[in-house]
């Protein structure tokens, strides 16, 4: 099978799994993380198939986007991967590098990636941030019926993974202190730290812009 095959059959999988995905989460989310997952890769010495297929399916064991259990989600992934012609270690990278990926699991304390599974955290990451990351946090909030702001509502600090699914953000500015502002120090890679560095300053500005106009004071 050549590579556009492999991607094509790929494509359509993660396509079937995610397609009750809220708009934060759909095939747009996947496409943009697979372009910023290709374009930090070119300053990285990787494996760009494992990279470009770890994009592809890095939502698909996620249980918020796609329901059901992430044990049938995981079996469903390496039943997948088992019908592409990739080796043993490719698919073990692949599998590895989308569990330990996320945000809340790296609450619980620093994971060992490859270097595949660092481009895809930090590709993901960058997706989070920055105006799509701000169009993405309201559009998520509104899915789970979440206020904008509530000045009453105080950020929280949470310590492990677990507080983290349970308590999820009150409103979707409370979002932006509780992940979206810290994954600017979270990159792995050079390339990724500078586009970040850039994206976190605008939502800075925007918060900035955003305070402003709730308090009715003139910008
Ligand atoms: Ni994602």
């Amino acid at each position: 099978m050549q590579t556009d095959n492999i991607i094509k059959k790929v494509e359509q999988f993660v396509k079937e799994e995610i397609k009750q995905a809220d708009s934060a989460h759909d095939w747009w989310h996947i496409k943009r993380v697979c372009n910023n997952a290709k374009l930090i890769a070119k300053s990285e010495e990787s494996d760009t198939l494992v990279v470009e297929i770890a994009a592809l399916l890095h939502d698909v064991t996620d249980i918020k986007i796609t329901g059901g259990t992430e044990e049938v989600q995981l079996h469903k992934l390496s039943s997948f991967l088992e019908t592409l012609p990739l080796v043993a270690v490719q698919k073990e990278n692949i599998v590895d590098s989308i569990a330990k990926q996320s945000f809340r699991k790296s609450l619980d304390g620093n994971q060992e990636l490859s270097i595949e599974g660092k481009i895809l955290q930090d590709a993901d990451r960058l997706d989070a941030i920055g105006a799509i990351g701000i169009a993405r946090v309201f559009a998520y909030g509104a899915a789970k019926g979440r206020e904008l702001y509530n000045p009453q509502d105080k950020p929280q600090t949470r310590q492990s993974s677990d507080q983290y699914i349970k308590t999820g953000s009150t409103t979707a500015i409370n979002h932006f202190y509780e992940k979206l502002l810290k994954l600017k120090d979270m990159m792995n890679t050079d390339t990724a730290k500078r586009i970040a560095k850039e994206r976190h300053e605008f939502m800075q500005l925007y918060l900035n812009h955003f305070y402003k106009e709730w308090n009715g004071e003139q910008n």
